[in-house]
């Protein structure tokens, strides 16, 4: 079970700028994986480069859609198994984006380089390890969806 406290302490200090630090996640994917960008695209419309998906209104409401998920998973740090049914289908609906599940990886990379980023020294080795675990967790809610 992830450190709870850990979690719920550095989400309350991230969680004020949720926009600015889900563009730094976002932004360090597109640095590991550049490709991702093309999996986005609203009506039919590519981004020509990695700035213009990240200043478009479009992927900045899907930043804001990662960032409710991570929301509901640290308040829901009693009740993990609650979320089941949703994660599976989150997962089922990103398959279907084209994504591989292997990028997931990078996302949780990316995921503890914005935390870090946005903590400091607060992010201790300690609290890494708990968002590790948890990042885990809804990932491998989401991967039991990806076949269903
Ligand atoms: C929807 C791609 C990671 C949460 C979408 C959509 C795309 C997409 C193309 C549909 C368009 C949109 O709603 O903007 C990706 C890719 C990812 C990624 C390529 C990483 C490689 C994540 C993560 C989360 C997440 C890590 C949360 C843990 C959501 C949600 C939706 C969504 C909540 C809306 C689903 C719905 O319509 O019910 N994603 N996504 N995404 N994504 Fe992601």
């Amino acid at each position: 079970e992830p450190q709870k406290e850990l979690i719920r302490d550095t989400w309350q200090i991230v969680s004020q700028e949720q926009i600015h630090h889900g563009t730094v996640l976002f932004t360090r994917l597109f640095q590991l994986e550049p490709e991702l960008v093309f999996l986005f695209h609203y009506n039919s419309a590519h981004f020509s480069s990695v700035q213009e998906c990240l200043s478009s209104s479009e992927f900045t409401e899907h930043i804001r859609k990662v960032m409710t998920v991570i929301d509901a998973a640290v308040r829901s740090l009693d009740s993990l198994p609650s979320l089941e049914e949703y994660l599976t289908g989150l997962g089922r609906k990103h398959r279907a984006t084209g994504v591989k599940l292997e990028s997931f990886n990078t996302v949780g990379e990316s995921l503890l380089y914005a935390l870090e980023s946005g903590l400091g020294d607060t992010f201790t080795p300690d609290a890494r390890a708990a968002w590790s675990r948890l990042y885990a967790i809804v990932v491998s809610a989401m991967s039991r969806g990806w076949w269903r």
